[in-house]
């Protein structure tokens, strides 16, 4: 995986718990990227380790001309508040180059689909980017926006989002759902459930079967949203979801299940050399083996980059999430170190 160096070159207040990062291009060389991509950024914690996180670019990359991430802040999470609390304009820092499978290319002939993207909180940062690239470059495309947050003074990039309504009159549409309103807020209130998803996608005449419909954001908005694509037989190549939090699988084990779980140790053969990584019940392989300092390679830590990949040849993994991988992957026994749990005796991991 390529690292860059990059440097701040503007750090802005989105909201009370959310900042973008602008960053320069390095001197000559552009990070080439998709609207919809992330990239890792690398920070020192407490204990001067290195720790990584991804962020999803807001930038568009056909037309903004700096590179640009949004942080917003999580409680008690290192690196979130880390970058919050500490990034000026100036600083260099490190950063994985762009990946991941949920982003949005322009169509080179003229097309008559439309662009339907839902998301919530920190999520509308990938979407932001797919907005203003699809809006610019295909001028027949419409975009339309459903975007849940708890409040008015959360809602990320609202003054943005605003000025390209009013820049997009006939062809850019938003309808906010807040589930913290105050009580002069006219628009739908509460979280985006199948029933309103329904409901402001037929407001908007979206054709289920043609549009390309982008979701991140929590597991509980994408189920809902994707029951609505799911009654109206959206194909699947045209369903987008990312989601930036893991949930446990572990958490879903029946109690006589959760009382089985142990300690296990993984056999990992990374780089010519064997390691046995002792992983507590609830670890994921990647968790442990960061904490006794083996390097595995790795970059988004939430199932969605594959850079963790490697290939299960004995005993029984479960993952949390399974999305990153195709199914012939999975198949042939490959599993994400950063969503894996061993589940049996003798597992052993091959990683490339
Ligand atoms: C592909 C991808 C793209 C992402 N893009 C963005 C982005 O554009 N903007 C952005 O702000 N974040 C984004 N994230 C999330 C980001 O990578 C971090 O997970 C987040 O900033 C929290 O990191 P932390 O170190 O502050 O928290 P940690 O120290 O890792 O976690 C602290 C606690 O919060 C929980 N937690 C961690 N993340 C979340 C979460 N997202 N929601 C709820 N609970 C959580 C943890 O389980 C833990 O209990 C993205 C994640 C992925 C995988
Ligand atoms: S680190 Fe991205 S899928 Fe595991």
């Amino acid at each position: 995986m390529k690292s860059y160096f990059l440097q701040v070159k503007e750090v802005i207040q989105e909201t009370p718990d959310t900042i973008t990062i602008q960053f320069w291009h390095p001197i000559n060389e552009q990070v080439k990227y998709k609207a919809g991509q992330f990239i890792t950024i690398t920070v020192p914690d407490k204990d001067k380790k290195k720790i990584k996180r991804s962020y999803s670019m807001c930038s568009s990359p056909s037309f903004d001309t700096a590179v640009a991430v949004s942080v917003k802040r999580v409680k008690d999470g290192i690196v979130s508040n880390y970058l919050n609390d500490h990034v000026k304009i100036g600083d260099f820092l490190e950063v994985v180059e762009p990946m991941g499978t949920f982003f949005f290319e322009p169509s080179e002939t003229p097309t008559d689909r439309n662009v339907v993207l839902v998301g919530a909180g920190s999520g509308i940062t990938p979407l932001m980017s797919i907005a203003k690239t699809a809006l610019k470059s295909e001028p027949n495309t419409k975009v339309f926006l459903l975007y849940g947050n708890k409040d008015e003074e959360n809602i990320i990039f609202n003054k943005q989002l605003r000025q390209l309504c009013d820049t997009y009159p006939e062809r850019f549409e938003i309808v906010h759902v807040l589930s913290k309103a105050n009580d002069n807020w006219l628009g739908l209130k509460g979280r985006i459930s199948q029933a309103s998803a329904t409901m402001v996608f037929k407001d908007w005449g979206v054709d289920f079967q043609k549009d390309l419909f982008y979701m991140c954001g929590p597991e509980g908005l994408m189920q809902e949203v994707n029951k609505t694509l799911e009654l109206f037989n959206t194909p699947s190549e045209n369903i987008h979801s990312e989601k930036f939090h893991a949930t446990s699988i572990l958490d879903e084990l029946n109690e006589a299940e959760a009382s089985e779980l142990k300690i296990q140790i993984v056999k990992v053969i990374y780089d010519g050399e064997t390691h046995d990584i002792e992983v507590a019940p609830h670890q994921t392989i990647l968790e442990a083996a960061l904490e006794k300092d083996i390097d595995l390679p790795y970059s988004c830590q939430a199932g969605m980059c594959t850079a963790c990949m490697g290939k299960c040849t004995s005993g029984k993994v479960l993952m949390d999430e399974e999305d990153g991988l195709t199914e012939s992957e999975i198949k042939e026994g490959y599993i994400l170190t950063c969503v894996a749990h061993p589940m049996s005796e003798g597992v052993v991991l091959e990683i490339e």
